[in-house]
């Protein structure tokens, strides 16, 4: 049997001799394919396997120690053209799904992960390769101008007065900069040596001058910071339709190249027009604001998101509340006094939706050399993130226990820890670059930092999702501690978190598990159960009376003890019936069907 030492041993650690090994491993797999014997798939396929695993290891080892050179890059090409359309899989797949339809998909995920990673390897070749250009350029290294922004997301960052000078001065001084290291660099250190001096650069600077900081990371992020374990935290697609068809439980973050079939709309905003839609260079700008009247009217989340949201569900449901008002509104049969309820009932839902949180939609604009330090996005929200102008940089660790530890001790002691936590994690980040035209979706509470290289415009939004409500209570339950100590702003967080909860539950959650009756799936069960313990001990909820939330917990109690007896509960009145089914119109329609009996 093959495996990766055997074909390490026939070439000698040698990439060029890998070509030969797969020109056989083609003529083989076409025989065996001529001959109908398909029986020896699995020892062709495993060969293939092997090669484009060996090859990868191999390429990354001589990136490490020789750079890039283009002989390094037609490799990589070749391997990409032998892998991504997998020309010796489809020989096989389509014979074989018939038989073995587990056997197929178990190959053709590992060929993508395969695939994958080399795509990933391209990433890491091109910005080597911009990073070595600029060297031989040979520019003027010019000073980085005094403290280039901090970025606190989810925000609305807009240059500083006389922005356009001092854009275009910082965009010069970093694309043009000459890579020059703080620290020493002896011959012989290694690629580990230098990776050890580069974070204990960045260590010491970060709490001096912020310039320095972002110079050393801008030099060195795409040589050093990056982990060289075999991390896999994000996936590569292409459009909206193959992340449609790949995410799945959303369990891993996905860039995706193209808006296509993401069913999203993009502002058309740019340098030249950005005023337009963020008001004047010299108007104070709010960190968050997020009720631009054009970013709002122009700006429509990609679909997935519109799905996922709880939020949105819940402005969705007010809006659908508010159209049937306005129709009955305008029934002229409608009496005096039913009118004045309404009004009274429209002005309610128009000021509860007024409150809702508003982090679904948002507009970032950095100034090149914005640096964002290591965080997990407030109550752990999901989050996508379309750049319209310009790159951002995301190096994201993954959700293990022992990271959110480690950036918990951070937090509790971000106000006098001397150390960087981005050094302590230094065998977690992978990078992620996101460039014009490219949407990220991330999953909720990775760890992540954002550099941000060249000026940029980016459009995005945090969302809570069911899928990942025991995140978002713990870190929410986290951050409010953080408050209480004063440690963290209340600013920072996620608003009125557990407001909208109270409201989510009243008017989505429990009419939507009515609506879908019994028994109740165990995800569903689970649910409930994780809002009930929650709720129970909530936080600050002052949207509602205790009658009042006491009230939504009972209704939710009573959905589990109705899934534990569900033959019961098809003699149950159905839920537009059920006295438990209030939402925020609930007075107003217990009052109208008063009405409607006593005039019937
Ligand atoms: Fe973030």
């Amino acid at each position: 049997m093959l495996n990766e030492k055997w074909f390490l041993e026939s070439v000698e650690n040698d990439i060029d001799g890998l070509a030969e090994i797969q020109k056989r491993i083609c003529v083989s797999m076409e025989q065996l394919e001529i001959e109908g014997k398909y029986e020896k798939k699995e020892a062709a396929v495993k060969h293939h396997f092997e090669y484009v695993r060996v090859a990868i290891k191999l390429l990354t080892e001589d990136l490490g120690l020789y750079g890039v050179n283009d002989h390094l890059r037609d490799l990589l090409k070749m391997l990409r053209v032998i892998a991504e359309p997998a020309p010796y899989l489809k020989v096989f797949i389509p014979v074989i799904r018939e038989k073995n339809e587990e056997w197929c998909d178990v190959i053709e995920k590992e060929n993508d992960i395969l695939v994958n990673r080399i795509q990933k390897l391209e990433l890491k070749i091109s910005k080597k390769n911009s990073h070595l250009s600029i060297d031989q350029k040979n520019m003027n290294n010019k000073d980085v101008p005094d403290q280039p922004q901090l970025e606190t997301p989810p925000s609305l960052t807009v240059p500083p007065t006389n922005s356009q000078g001092n854009l275009e001065q910082v965009e010069n001084s970093l694309v043009t900069s000459v890579p020059e290291m703080n620290f020493e660099i002896n011959g012989q250190d290694s690629l580990e040596d230098l990776r050890q001096k580069f974070f204990m650069n960045l260590e010491k600077s970060l709490h001096q001058q912020n310039q320095q900081f972002t110079k050393c990371f801008f030099d060195g992020e795409a040589t050093y910071l990056q982990s060289d374990n075999d991390l896999s935290n994000y996936k590569i697609v292409k459009n909206g339709y193959e992340f449609e068809t790949q995410v799945k439980d959303f369990e891993t973050i996905f860039l995706v190249e193209s808006t296509e079939g993401l069913k999203m709309t993009v502002p058309k905003i740019d340098f030249d027009n950005l005023s337009e839609y963020v008001g004047k260079p010299d108007e104070k700008q709010t960190m968050i604001d997020c009720t631009r009247k054009r970013v709002q009217k122009e700006f429509s989340p990609p679909e997935f998101v519109e799905r996922k949201s709880m939020m949105l569900h819940l402005r969705k449901f007010f809006d659908s509340k508010l159209e049937e008002i306005s129709k009955k509104l305008e029934n002229t049969e409608v009496s005096e006094e039913m009118k004045n309820d309404l009004n009274l009932e429209k002005k309610k839902i128009e000021e509860r939706v007024q409150k809702l949180p508003k982090h679904d939609k948002y507009l970032i604009v950095s100034m090149a050399g914005s640096f964002c330090n290591v965080h997990i996005d407030f109550s752990a929200t999901s989050v996508f993130y379309h750049v319209i102008v310009g790159k951002k940089i995301f190096y994201v660790a993954e959700r293990t226990e022992e990271n959110f530890e480690i950036y918990r001790k951070y937090e509790e002691n971000r106000l006098t820890i001397e150390t960087w936590i981005g050094k302590d994690l230094k065998d977690e980040w992978e990078r992620i670059e996101i460039n014009a035209g490219q949407t990220a979706f991330i999953p909720a509470g990775f760890l992540h930092m954002v550099f941000t290289p060249e000026n940029s415009i980016v459009i995005g939004g945090n969302f809570l999702q069911e899928e990942f409500l025991k995140s978002h209570f713990k870190l929410t339950r986290f951050e409010d501690e953080l408050v209480r100590r004063e440690i963290q702003r209340k600013e920072e967080a996620f608003q009125d978190f557990w407001n909208a909860i109270f409201c989510y539950v009243k008017n989505i959650f429990i009419p939507k598990v009515k609506n879908d009756g019994y028994p109740l799936t165990v995800e569903t069960t689970d649910r409930i159960s994780l809002f009930i313990n929650e709720l129970e001990n909530g936080g600050k909820a002052e949207w509602y009376s205790l009658t009042e939330k006491e009230e939504i917990l009972q209704n939710l109690r009573s959905l589990t003890s109705t899934s534990t007896s569900h033959i019961d509960s098809l003699k149950r009145p159905t839920p537009s019936n059920s006295e438990t089914n209030d939402d925020d119109e609930s007075i107003l329609s217990k009052k109208q069907k008063l009405c409607e009996s006593s005039q019937s």
